[in-house]
């Protein structure tokens, strides 16, 4: 079978360089198109920058690197130094990027390339704030029947929040992009703090990262070194969440990942709750059904599946 193409829209962040390491670690599962950098963990001149970090650690300096949107729809930039540190790749001392960022906004390569492709055969792999997803689908609505599927890391419901009492990160940064994203009629999967708080890392799975000995297995043990204090602080988590992953790993191994076809609807106005992801997991209304929502993993098979791959790098 060939190949699945995809684009990885991200905000790097420690979790999602260890979603770009399995995805580019994972030619015969996936074709990374390009990937397209998004305001979010760290300012977007920082995402852009260690974006392309990560595909020279991965040894990948030809997949086109994209800057795009460096503020939400709606709302000013809420960023996340206090998790990912203030280069958002705290932990290994990793070079400056030769690789240059391709000319153009990543919403238009985003629109370009799914024109270009074959209809249905382009799958968007948001790990970030949705902004520049929702501003593609806005530009150019003829997209939205061409995109085969939307998986993204966002939302929760039994976790609730992370960054507010009531909203994960990405949504709440921006609610508006988030809704546009679900009411796009696109299929969707989604990956909430539910299933991601499940693929901890813990120290012997730690340890099995150190131990492959390549300079990608090494920073992966050094980012998720650092990274895994906000949640061990907040939460008394076993290790760091690997959020952004589990969309890579849904990808290549769906058979790991368990959840509903339900009603997801965003907040987009309360204070109180704004950036909520009100999931109908429970079946109490009669809205219909607009995405898979992500409930549980086999974590031991996803961090087997994630070690194999980071060898290879
Ligand atoms: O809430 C977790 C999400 O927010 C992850 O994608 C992490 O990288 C941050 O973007
Ligand atoms: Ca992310």
């Amino acid at each position: 079978m060939a190949p699945r193409k995809i684009i990885i829209d991200t905000d790097p962040g420690q979790d999602d360089a260890v979603a770009i390491l399995l995805a580019l670690a994972s030619p015969e599962d996936l074709d990374v198109l390009g990937i397209t950098a998004v305001a979010g963990n760290v300012p977007l001149d920082l995402t852009s920058k260690n974006a392309r970090i990560v595909c020279e650690l991965a040894g990948k300096v030809d997949v086109p690197v994209f800057a795009g949107c460096d503020r939400p729809l709606g709302r000013e930039l809420v960023t996340a130094e206090h998790v990912h540190g203030k280069s958002g790749l705290d932990g290994p001392d990793l070079p400056d990027p030769e690789m240059p960022l391709q000319d153009g906004h990543a919403v238009d390569w985003i629109i370009d390339t799914v024109r270009r492709e074959p209809a249905g055969s382009v799958t968007l792999c948001p790990l970030g704030p949705l902004t520049n997803i929702a501003s593609a689908l806005q530009k150019a609505p003829d997209i939205a029947e061409r995109v085969a599927q939307i998986v993204l890391m966002g939302g929760a419901y039994f976790e609730v929040g992370n960054i507010t009492p009531a909203a994960e990160f990405n949504i709440y940064v921006d609610p508006q992009a988030a809704d546009i994203v679900f009411k796009s009629g696109i299929d969707i999967v989604v990956m909430p703090l539910d299933v991601t708080h499940k693929a901890l890392v813990t120290q012997a799975r730690n340890d099995a990262f150190r131990a492959l000995g390549n300079a990608a297995g090494i920073a992966v043990a050094q980012m998720t070194d650092f990274f895994e204090r906000f949640d061990k602080a907040k939460y008394g988590s076993a290790g760091a969440p690997l959020h952004d992953p589990c969309v890579t790993a849904y990808l290549i191994r769906p058979d790991l990942f368990t959840g509903r076809h339900i009603n997801v609807e965003i907040e987009t106005t309360s204070e109180l709750t704004l950036g909520m992801t009100v999931a109908d997991w429970w079946g109490v209304t009669d809205r219909p059904a607009n995405a898979f929502f992500v409930g549980d993993l086999d974590a031991d098979g996803f961090f087997t599946l994630l070690t194999e791959r980071l060898a290879r790098l």
